[in-house]
């Protein structure tokens, strides 16, 4: 497995794959690796000739009162688990390098799928997250890029910067990654106490439960949300940021729920803030 710090060099080799005839498999990962990228990792390696992963994280999708000093970092862990995963190449610029040291004369500003959940709350978080892909995309020129819908509005962000932008990449969301007792597997999971970890099942649970609520004929959002919110309130400490169900990809609100729809939650535990979702054809 290569390692690759420079942008200049990582572009260069990309090209020299490209020209030989290799597909290129993107994954992009703010680090902190564990299976939920592994299994985007492993797909990638299947679907494509060359894997490459970046490990970075992202100064400008986190607001001033966010984790960014404090996200999860381990570097050398990381490296093993990437080249035992079968990557070819690891991808891990600095902030200067990517940012130059200095403020952008240029960035992206993603105006749809970003006023609701998550967005709503983290504002300029998905212009941070649009940028530094777009930024990706343009040093790895990966054929296939590979999201996990853990990050379901994320998925959705990019889906909208691909095709307004005619990027030349293949957007292959991966369904989530979950503990056996259902909890989503995250970087973030670390901050849980004990307590809290053992009340975290209880959001996909809830999640399951709107989900069987409406396959069994319940078509009233406001219904099925306040079913999650007193499931969540009633069996877990933790405060509900907000519980809320959309079209997908598209997050526009229903009166009706029809179509292809995502129940999408985020709670608050004393460290740890926590997302999840379950998306689905009615
Ligand atoms: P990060 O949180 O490290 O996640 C990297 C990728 O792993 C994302 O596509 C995310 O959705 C996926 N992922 C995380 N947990 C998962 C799980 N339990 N199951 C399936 N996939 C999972 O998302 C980011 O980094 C950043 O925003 C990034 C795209 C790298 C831009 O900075």
């Amino acid at each position: 497995m290569k390692i690759i710090e420079s942008i200049t060099e990582m572009q260069k080799l990309s090209q020299e794959m490209r020209l030989k005839g290799q597909s290129i498999g993107f994954v992009p990962t703010m680090g902190f690796l564990h299976e939920g990228h592994l299994t985007l990792i492993n797909n990638a390696r299947k679907e494509n000739d060359v894997v490459v992963v970046s490990i970075f994280v992202n100064p400008l999708q986190f607001g001033p009162n966010e984790d960014f000093g404090s996200y999860p970092r381990d570097i050398e862990r990381d490296q093993k688990l990437a080249q035992n995963a079968g990557v070819d190449v690891l991808f891990n610029p600095s902030t200067d390098g990517m940012y130059r040291g200095t403020t952008m004369s240029a960035s992206i500003q993603v105006k749809e799928r970003v006023d609701v959940l998550c967005g709503k709350k983290r504002e300029g978080h998905f212009d941070g997250v649009a940028t530094v892909v777009s930024k990706l995309f343009n040093i790895v020129l990966p054929h296939r890029a590979y999201f996990g819908m853990k990050d379901a509005q994320q998925v959705a962000v990019i889906h909208g910067l691909i095709e307004d932008f005619n990027i030349p990449v293949q957007l292959v969301p991966i369904e989530t990654i979950r503990e056996e007792d259902g909890l989503a597997k995250s970087s973030r999971n670390v901050y849980l106490s004990s307590q809290e970890r053992n009340e975290a099942p209880v959001l996909y649970k809830s999640l399951v439960r709107g989900k069987q609520a409406i396959e069994e004929g319940e078509r009233d959002p406001e219904k099925i949300k306040s079913m999650i919110i007193e499931n969540i309130t009633s069996e877990t400490t933790a405060k509900i940021d907000y519980v809320d169900i959309y079209s997908y990809p598209e997050l526009k609100p229903l009166t009706v729920i029809s179509g292809k729809v995502i129940i999408a939650l985020a709670i608050k535990f004393t460290k740890a803030r926590l997302i999840d979702n379950i998306s689905f054809d009615v």
